[in-house]
């Protein structure tokens, strides 16, 4: 089974496993017509392509991991920065080749890009025969049998519905021990930096029963671990009002408005051993009362990715985050008393915005030092067209103060990553074991409740086991520890 996650940007992004890695569907070796499906970008988009291959299975396609032997080519993209439209620009040039050996090969392009430049990729890229937004994907069967008659399928209308609730995806480049679960669509913030209001439209959230469902399904096939994914999930809002008397789940005896602590309990109580994560957090909306809700369930675990973006007011003004650092210090503060120093805290942070100077970029710095970071996803600003910071603002930070400032960002994660990876050795953590070891055949991984990578030595355990492990060693990516 071909599991390809290859590094692009590196330059760019430190961290690729979550933010820029380039996923391709597996093998499989049913007959029929073949699917090739590569997703780009964050893991909304991993979630859609399973949408999208369950939406195909349907129609009789199964999926390949080359795609040499595809029928029909499928890039899921990401338009965050420019440099991840580059990389798919430079992918489709390749493709265009595949097509000049097979023109009967249909290419699609789904996902932000598709959804940005909508019409203009079918004029921009000849080969490119479908284009289909992240709303569109049920239309997809409808808009293939167009190509199949020599004509261009296009749909980029975006919903204010659409959350494929129905939809039963089929879980590709998966270790069969984790597993991501969309619970909302869309984001109704206005970043001014971010392209995803415009590429992924209104936010709106799942049915409660379908996300319970969906974790159930998982969990009676062997999966012991799921994160509910949006990008904003503490937003994450239910009514049965709203949705027109759909079935009701009640929680504590008669609440109908289901809010994320509530659906955090709901998939908490699906079984003991189903960990919970969640992400991405927004730092104006996460409550106490998911705190508490995450300290009264042990299997919901202890960690927040709570992307900061900046420590400095000004810009966070600028950026349209809604907080400032007081507010973002409040909530840090809130976590470290509710749920104890041990809980993990992850950051996304952005170098170089329109105007900051100096002093703001090193008050980025100060902020980290403040909260002692897990780990980070850092980037230099890249200004998205018809974005508000691409409408009001200069993009006036030189590219090389970029890069150095988004190398000190860089350097001070790794001493801090380091840090707190100090801090856990000699103690015991409960590890959910997610398979070999990447470095040795002979070690396994899991990740603790904190999301850290424990390896330890494999001495007949099972994948998709709890072990407890004492901490012997680390490094700032990992921990080594020995089971006890
Ligand atoms: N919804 C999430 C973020 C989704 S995008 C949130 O609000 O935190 C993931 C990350 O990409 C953002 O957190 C931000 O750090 C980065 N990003 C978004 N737009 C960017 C841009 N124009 N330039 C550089 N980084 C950007
Ligand atoms: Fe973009 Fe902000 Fe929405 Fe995150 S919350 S997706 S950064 S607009
Ligand atoms: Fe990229 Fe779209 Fe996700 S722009 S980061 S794939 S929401």
């Amino acid at each position: 089974m071909a599991n390809l996650i290859a590094n692009i940007d590196l330059v760019e992004e430190v961290k690729v496993e979550e933010n820029c890695a380039i996923r391709v569907s597996k093998e499989t070796d049913a007959a029929g017509k073949k699917l090739y499906i590569e997703s780009y970008g964050c893991q909304m988009n991993f979630s859609d392509s399973e949408i999208v291959t369950s939406i195909l299975a349907g129609e009789g396609y199964t999926t390949t991991s080359s795609f040499e032997n595809a029928d029909l080519i499928l890039l899921n993209t990401c338009s965050i920065r420019e440099k991840a439209e580059h990389t798919i620009r430079n992918r489709l040039g390749h493709f265009n080749g595949v097509k000049k050996k097979r023109p009967e090969v249909t290419i699609g392009v789904l996902g932000c890009m598709a959804e940005r430049l909508k019409s203009k990729l079918l004029e921009e890229e000849k080969m490119v025969d479908l284009v289909v937004g992240p709303d569109a994907y049920r239309d997809l069967p409808s808009l293939i049998k167009i190509t199949e008659e020599g004509e261009k399928g296009i749909n980029t209308f975006l919903s204010r519905e659409e959350t494929y609730a129905d939809i039963s995806p089929v879980r590709l480049n998966s270790n069969g021990v984790t597993a991501f679960i969309s619970i909302m669509r869309g984001c109704d913030n206005m970043c001014s930096f971010c392209v995803v209001p415009f590429t992924r439209g209104r936010e709106r959230s799942r049915d409660p029963q379908s996300i319970i469902r969906e974790a159930t399904e998982l969990f009676e096939n062997g999966y012991r671990e799921v994160t509910l994914l949006g990008q904003n999930v503490d937003s994450y809002k239910w009514s049965e009002e709203e949705e027109n008397n759909k079935a009701r789940l009640e929680r504590n005896g008669d609440s109908e408005i289901i809010n994320f602590a509530a659906l955090l309990e709901l998939v908490a109580n699906v079984d003991p051993n189903l960990r919970v994560r969640f992400s991405t957090s927004h730092p104006k909306d996460i409550t106490d009362e998911v705190l508490y809700t995450m300290k009264k369930h042990e299997n919901i675990c202890n960690y927040i990715h709570l992307p900061a973006q900046s420590g400095n007011s000004r810009v966070l003004e600028m950026m349209n985050r809604t907080y400032d650092r007081e507010w973002y210090v409040n909530r840090v503060d809130a976590i470290r008393n509710i749920l104890g120093e041990d809980c993990g805290i992850s950051s996304d942070m952005i170098a170089g915005f329109c105007t900051e100077s100096e002093e703001e970029h090193r008050d980025t710095l100060s902020l980290m030092d403040y909260v002692q970071y897990d780990f980070s996803y850092m980037f230099v600003y890249s200004e998205r067209p018809g974005t508000l910071a691409a409408k009001k603002y200069k993009d006036d930070t030189s590219p090389d103060v970029k890069k150095r400032r988004l190398q000190e960002i860089i350097n001070k994660q790794q001493e801090l990553s380091m840090i707190r990876n100090k801090r856990d050795v000699g103690k015991i953590f409960k590890v959910l074991i997610e398979g070999r070891s990447k470095k040795s055949v002979d070690q396994l991984q899991g990740r603790n409740s904190a999301n850290k990578v424990v390896i330890f030595n494999d001495n007949g355990y099972e994948k998709g086991q709890y072990i407890n492990a004492k901490i012997t060693d680390c490094t700032s990516a990992t921990l080594l520890g020995e089971v006890v």
